[in-house]
C-alpha cells in the first residue's frame, strides 16, 4: 500500500479552503495545467473558494484544460441536474477557462461509444495534472460503483440503486434521476499525476474508514488509489468519526 498524505481539516470550509489552495497553487507554477473535475455536494466549496482565490489574484486561465469525471446519459447541457449545467453554475461562469479547453462527456451522443472513445483519447493526449475526487458511500470515485474493473477506460455505466438514492435528493423525486451515466474508468483516474480525495460529513465515515484501512479490492472502487503514487485525502472531523 503506498502511503497518502491526508490533511486533517476541522471544518467543511476549512477542508474546501485547502482543497482551493493546492489547486491554487497548482495553477500559479504552470499556466498550462489541466485540471480532472468532480461535481456533487462535497466539492461545492472548494469551487466557491478556488474562484476566490483566482480573481484576487487575477490569475490567467487562458492555457487551463479541464476534464470532468462523469455525466449523466439523457441529460443535455441545459438540464439543471446535469453535470454541464452544476459546472456552469459552480465554477466555469466565476472564472475565465476558454470554453474551447472545457471537457465534459455529453449524454446525449448520438454515438455514446464515439463519444467515450474519443474522450479517454483527449485525455491520453493532454495528461491530467491534478484530479479531484469525491467518493460515494459505497466507495465509487465518479461512476465507477463496485465490481467496476480496475482497468475499466471512460465507459458507459449503470447506477446502482444506492447511488440513484443518493442522488435523489438533487431531483424532484427518486423516477428522475437518470440510471445510466458516462464515466472515466478507473484506469483513466488513475492516469491523472496528482489526485486530491475529498471526504467530507458523518455520512462518509465509513467509506473514509474503509480506504483508509488500506485494503484493496475491486469491491471498493476507492481502493485502486492505494497503487497511486501521488494522492492526497482531505478530510473534515466528521468524516474522521472526530
Ligand atoms: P457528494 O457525492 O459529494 O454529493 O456526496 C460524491 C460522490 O458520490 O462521488
Amino acid at each position: 500500500m503506498t502511503k497518502f498524505t491526508e490533511v486533517k481539516a476541522s471544518t467543511y470550509d476549512e477542508m474546501s479552503r485547502e482543497a482551493a489552495k493546492i489547486i491554487f497553487d497548482d495553477l500559479k507554477a504552470k499556466k498550462d495545467t489541466v485540471l480532472g473535475l468532480a461535481t456533487g455536494s462535497t466539492p461545492e466549496g472548494m469551487y466557491d473558494a478556488l474562484s476566490t482565490m483566482i480573481n484576487e489574484a487575477d490569475l490567467d486561465l487562458s492555457e487551463v484544460t479541464t476534464f470532468n469525471l462523469d455525466e449523466y446519459v439523457g441529460l443535455d447541457e441545459d438540464n439543471d441536474q446535469s453535470y454541464h449545467y452544476f459546472m456552469d453554475k459552480n465554477l466555469f461562469s466565476k472564472i475565465d477557462v476558454p470554453k474551447e479547453n472545457i471537457h465534459i462527456l455529453n449524454g446525449v451522443a448520438d454515438n455514446i461509444e464515439k463519444e467515450v472513445k474519443e474522450y479517454e483519447a483527449l485525455i491520453d493526449e493532454k495528461g491530467i495534472d491534478i484530479q479531484v475526487l469525491g467518493i460515494g458511500r459505497n466507495g465509487h470515485i465518479a461512476f465507477n460503483e463496485p465490481g467496476t474493473s480496475f482497468d475499466s477506460l471512460t465507459h458507459r455505466v449503470q447506477l446502482t440503486d444506492e447511488t440513484i438514492e443518493d442522488n435523489a435528493r438533487f431531483f424532484e423525486k427518486k423516477e428522475d434521476v437518470p440510471t445510466e451515466a458516462l464515466s472515466m474508468g478507473l484506469a483513466t483516474i488513475m492516469k491523472a499525476k496528482k489526485i486530491i480525495l475529498l471526504i467530507s460529513g458523518a455520512n462518509k465515515q465509513e467509506a473514509r474508514d474503509l480506504f483508509v484501512s488500506g485494503e484493496v479490492s475491486e469491491d471498493v472502487p476507492v481502493s485502486i488509489l492505494h497503487n497511486h503514487p501521488n494522492v492526497i485525502l482531505l478530510t473534515d472531523s466528521e468524516a474522521r468519526g472526530e
